[in-house]
């Protein structure tokens, strides 16, 4: 493949706008994919960046085809936004319906190379959580497809984002100085940041053949989840203060449960059970991966932690 032009579905998301500004600084023409054009923050960035934007509604099942006409690479970074999501819009929807919309269009357009984003744990977790099994259930549709197309598929699997861990473990810790974890927070992770995951997709644009590969990718520090929150509140200079949550496991199974059988009458109450059953998986399990990633937890922190106290220091501004 000499220049790609390539496709990014998700583009407004953590990673979709990490993966549109490394290929926009490598020079590549890139259409950007976006639920609608109404103005917000990440609109403007890809603007800026220079990207083609296109809108394509997933939860109105909006057709990929007039975009990935003409498109060698399509990187899918869509994911549903939250649990208790309207049917439209749940995973099902979104990360399972969406995504195998998104891959199988590109292989029927001549794409060759499709890249999906999917989850660390999914293969072993997809007997445990319906969450897991729906993002499974697309990588295996858009596999299928591109195997039929002899066309080229990588899936990359990243252990957790930076983002996870600033936006809910750091926060808590700035605001109520309460780190949460589940069980003993023993269990070991090397989150990675998303500029290193877009990083690697940049660099794994052009494979040779169309090879079918997979890639468990983290960053470079392995820490425990307990470790994390006493991390996160050394750089906010708070670990005198610092109290620890734990959730007990049997407390979550427990609710899981509940929720599963309020989940045969509602779909809400199952898409619930599943992400908690997802929950006491990653809870309960190691996640350490490859260490790709070169930038580490420590500087994000500290960065967030500086803004604070710069925004603290501006009477009346304080938000943590
Ligand atoms: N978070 C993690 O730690 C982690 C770890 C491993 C793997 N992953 C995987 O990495 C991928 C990217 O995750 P992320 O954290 O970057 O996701 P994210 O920030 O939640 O972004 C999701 C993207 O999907 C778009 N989207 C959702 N519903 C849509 C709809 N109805 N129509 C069109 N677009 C829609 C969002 O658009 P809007 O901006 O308009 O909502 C956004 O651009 C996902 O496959 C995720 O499972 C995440």
């Amino acid at each position: 493949m000499a220049t790609p032009r390539v496709c990014v579905a998700g583009a407004t998301g953590y990673l979709g706008t990490r993966v549109v500004a490394a290929l926009r600084s490598r020079g590549l023409e890139v259409t950007a994919i976006v639920r609608n054009q109404i103005e917000s923050p990440a609109l403007r960035t890809l603007v800026r960046l220079g990207a083609s934007i296109a809108a394509v509604d997933a939860a109105c099942k909006g057709s990929y085809e007039p975009v990935l006409a003409n498109i060698d690479v399509a990187i899918s970074c869509l994911a549903s936004r939250n649990a208790g999501q309207e049917m439209a819009n749940d995973f099902w929807a979104i990360d399972r319906d969406a995504t195998l919309r998104f891959g199988r269009t590109a292989v029927a357009c001549g794409a060759r190379h499709v890249m999906l984003v999917a989850t660390f744990e999914g293969p072993a977790s997809r007997r445990q959580s319906e969450f897991s099994d729906a993002k499974e259930q697309a990588v295996d549709g858009v596999r299928l497809a591109c195997q039929t197309a002899h066309v080229a598929l990588t899936v990359i699997r990243p252990t957790a984002y930076f983002s996870d861990l600033t936006d809910r473990a750091f926060d808590s810790i700035a605001k109520h100085h309460r780190y949460t974890q589940i069980g003993d927070g023993s269990h070991r992770i090397n989150p990675i940041d998303g500029d290193d995951v877009a990083e690697f997709i940049c660099n794994h644009l052009n494979p040779d053949v169309a090879l079918d590969r997979e890639y468990p990718i983290g960053g470079p520090d392995i820490m425990t989840f307990h470790e994390i929150g006493c991390l996160a509140a050394e750089c906010l200079g708070t670990q005198g203060t610092l109290r620890f949550r734990s959730v007990p496991i049997a407390a979550l199974r427990l609710l899981a449960a509940l929720a599963g059988g309020a989940g045969k009458l509602s779909r809400r109450w199952r898409q619930s059970a599943a992400i908690l059953n997802w929950m006491i998986y990653a809870g309960t399990h190691d996640a350490v991966a490859l260490r790709t990633g070169r930038r580490h937890l420590q500087s994000v922190f500290a960065a967030k932690s500086s803004d604070l106290e710069s925004r603290r220091s501006v009477p009346g501004s304080f938000k943590p």
